[in-house]
């Protein structure tokens, strides 16, 4: 084996491969030449296949580079050496060199078999281009379920916080009508005597002042409690059947007169409105409350618009479904507009934001009243700074056409002292 490797590298009975090209210098050179450029194309792709290698770490089968880089880089050294055996007859190193370069072609090429089914297997870029495009669809469509999840989320929060505020409303409804009822039959009795003890004493003016000032104590105590029994849906009420746009048309004086010269108020009619049937008197009270409230809200003057209009199916103000046909009436002004925290709590009984004495907080709660007891909606729309308030009332459709349509011809906004309910 040493004699076989010492044989191989021993020199002096070989010449140059230069010899065999007779020195001519166009063979020579042209050999150089092309060996040289071969060469360094050769050293130059692993340069470039394992900076590629060494940048993407993604890349799978990445020995199959190094094993390329390698063999490619064994190449260029043959012909490197090709020029040098031009010259010096190194035969037995150029031997070595092939060697090397034989055995690393081999294990790329072996590899390169063994690697296709897997390189086969990996997607092609159409394939990834389409997964891709499946991904995004997906996740376009997963985004949307979830959108719709938190939009019925949010849907199911705000229903449970309009059943919470009218379950609230329903209690303190109950509460205040029941008090308020016994009151008002209590206040009846005392009225009826000290009525009595009016007449009997009127020659003594000492003591019909006293039952004077008793009754009128008494009257307003009545009042009161007329007002917590509109609230509780228990005020005795008459429903007439009428067209509500030749109430508000009859009442428009009177409003201009309450709300005074500085608001001016516009009227607009549906001319074609469903007829209601409601307690004619109370409807005037309502508006008139509802104009009065606006009033308020515009310290230094503005517009109140009343329209009316027939709507079907209405989607209330908070996305609450008002079922059938309904007369509306909205009373909008363009004043301070309410908080949230205020709209939450403005149909509460003796919630008021205005001073002593200025408000008793009742005069939304027996709209509200007497809107329900006559199984209609009231909303209010609103915010503080923007637009104003409105409004809304929805009184249902009168359902037959027969029966007595009232003529509105005096308005009458006196609430029965201390009737007996
Ligand atoms: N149009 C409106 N603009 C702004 N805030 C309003 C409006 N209407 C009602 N409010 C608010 O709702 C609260 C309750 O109104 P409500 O009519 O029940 O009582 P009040 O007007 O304060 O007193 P009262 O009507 O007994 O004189 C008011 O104090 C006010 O803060
Ligand atoms: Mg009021």
């Amino acid at each position: 084996m040493f004699v076989y490797l010492q044989q191989l590298w021993e020199t002096n009975s070989l010449s140059p491969h230069g010899i065999c090209l007779l020195w001519r210098p166009e063979l020579i050179w042209t050999h150089v030449s092309a060996d040289a450029l071969i060469g360094i194309a050769y050293y130059s792709i692993p340069i470039a296949l394992a900076f590629f290698v060494s940048r993407r770490h993604d890349i799978q089968f990445g020995w199959v580079f190094w094993a390329f880089a390698l063999f490619i880089l064994a190449c260029g050294t043959t012909h490197f050496f090709a020029i040098y055996t031009l010259w010096v007859p190194d035969y037995g190193t150029e031997a070595l060199i092939k060697i090397i370069t034989a055995a690393l072609s081999i294990i790329t090429a072996a590899a390169v078999w063994v690697l296709l089914p897997k390189a086969l297997a990996i997607p092609s870029t159409e394939e990834l281009r389409k997964l891709n495009e499946e991904l995004i669809q997906q996740i376009a469509e997963r985004n949307a379920a979830l959108a719709a999840l938190q939009a019925e989320k949010a849907e199911h929060l705000k229903t449970e916080e309009m059943l919470r505020q009218s379950q609230k409303m329903e209690a303190v409804g109950q509460l205040t009508g029941g008090i308020a009822h016994d009151f008002n039959n209590l206040l009846t009795v005392v009225v009826g005597h000290l009525e009595r003890l009016e007449r009997e004493f009127r020659d003594n003016p000492k003591i019909y002042r006293s039952v004077k000032g008793a009754i009128d104590g008494a009257t307003r105590g009545a009042a009161l409690t007329q007002k917590l029994l509109a609230f509780g849906r228990r005020q005795p009420l008459t429903p007439m059947r009428l067209n509500a746009n030749l109430l508000i048309d009859s009442m428009s004086d009177l409003l201009r007169r309450a709300v005074g010269e500085r608001v001016s108020v516009n009227i607009n009619l549906d001319t074609v409105l469903w007829p209601v049937e409601v307690d004619s008197n109370q409807l005037e009270n309502a508006l008139l409350n509802l104009a009065v409230n606006a009033r308020d809200a515009l310290p230094d003057g503005g517009t109140i618009t009343i329209r009316s209009a027939n709507v079907t199916d209405p989607i209330g103000e908070k996305g609450a479904k008002h079922t059938g046909q309904f007369a509306m009436i909205t009373v909008k002004d363009d004043g301070t507009g309410m908080t949230p925290d205020v709209m939450a709590r403005a149909f509460e009984p003796f919630f008021t934001t205005k001073n002593v004495g200025e408000g008793t907080g009742l005069g939304l709660s027996q709209v509200y009243g007497f809107v329900k007891q006559s199984n209609g909606h009231i909303e209010i729309e609103s915010n503080r700074g923007a637009n104003g308030t409105m409004i809304r009332i929805y009184l249902p459709r009168a359902r037959t056409a027969s029966g007595p349509i009232r003529a509105v011809a005096g308005i009458g906004f006196a609430t029965p002292v201390g009737q007996a309910t």
